[in-house]
């Protein structure tokens, strides 16, 4: 698993920036390096949230690699958008203690993670806000994060085609996050 660490040395190795560094101070201060990515479905865990973002990292560098025509970007750009389309999960979960049965049948508290939102403004368009306070981002940056849900976001479906077109970067992005989300961090009881 890849740990905050990991994410930190790779955030200051590949993301110069002007801003950058005060949107890691403002990442520090949120619970973005112990937060879980999702509540069941993949790295539903502590610190699932930095390890998904690393996850992601490395597929899209393999797209970009790998894929004849794929867009070609410069490593800071990569890095922005990989490590940082979830930054709208930072603040968004919390814990509750839930009841179950165990194997010998008694009934225990287990904790499990719930969606508890702070600041309701969408998802991939919420990390673009967020970043945008601390770093200015590239049109075609700012646009591959809005719309990595793709089509699974009532949000960005309508639209998702026609930025895929405009920003190939979009689908590329995309397709790495759900590489990350749904092979190498499904989890194998989540429906
Ligand atoms: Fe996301
Ligand atoms: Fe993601």
């Amino acid at each position: 698993m890849f740990t905050a660490k990991d994410f930190k040395t790779l955030y200051a190795q590949t993301i110069t920036r002007p801003g950058s560094e005060k949107l890691l101070q403002w990442l520090e201060s949120t619970d973005f390096f112990t937060a879980p990515a999702s509540t069941r479905f993949h790295s539903s865990c502590e610190g699932g949230l930095v390890h998904h973002s690393l996850s992601v990292y490395n597929r899209l560098n393999m797209l970009l690699d790998t894929v004849p025509g794929a867009p070609q970007l410069s490593p800071e750009s990569m890095a922005i958008c990989a490590l940082l389309h979830d930054v709208c999960k930072a603040n968004f979960y919390s814990v509750e203690m839930r009841n179950r049965k165990n194997e010998q049948g008694r009934w225990e508290k287990y904790p499990f993670y719930i969606v508890d939102e702070k600041f309701v403004y969408g998802h991939g368009d919420k990390s673009v806000f967020l970043i945008e306070r601390f770093m200015r981002l590239t049109v075609e940056e700012a646009v591959a994060i809005r719309f990595h849900m793709g089509p699974y976001d009532d949000s960005t479906r309508s639209a998702y085609a026609n930025a895929m077109e405009k920003y190939p970067l979009v689908f590329y992005l995309h397709s790495a996050d759900m590489m990350a989300s749904h092979w190498d961090e499904a989890e194998p009881d989540a429906e």
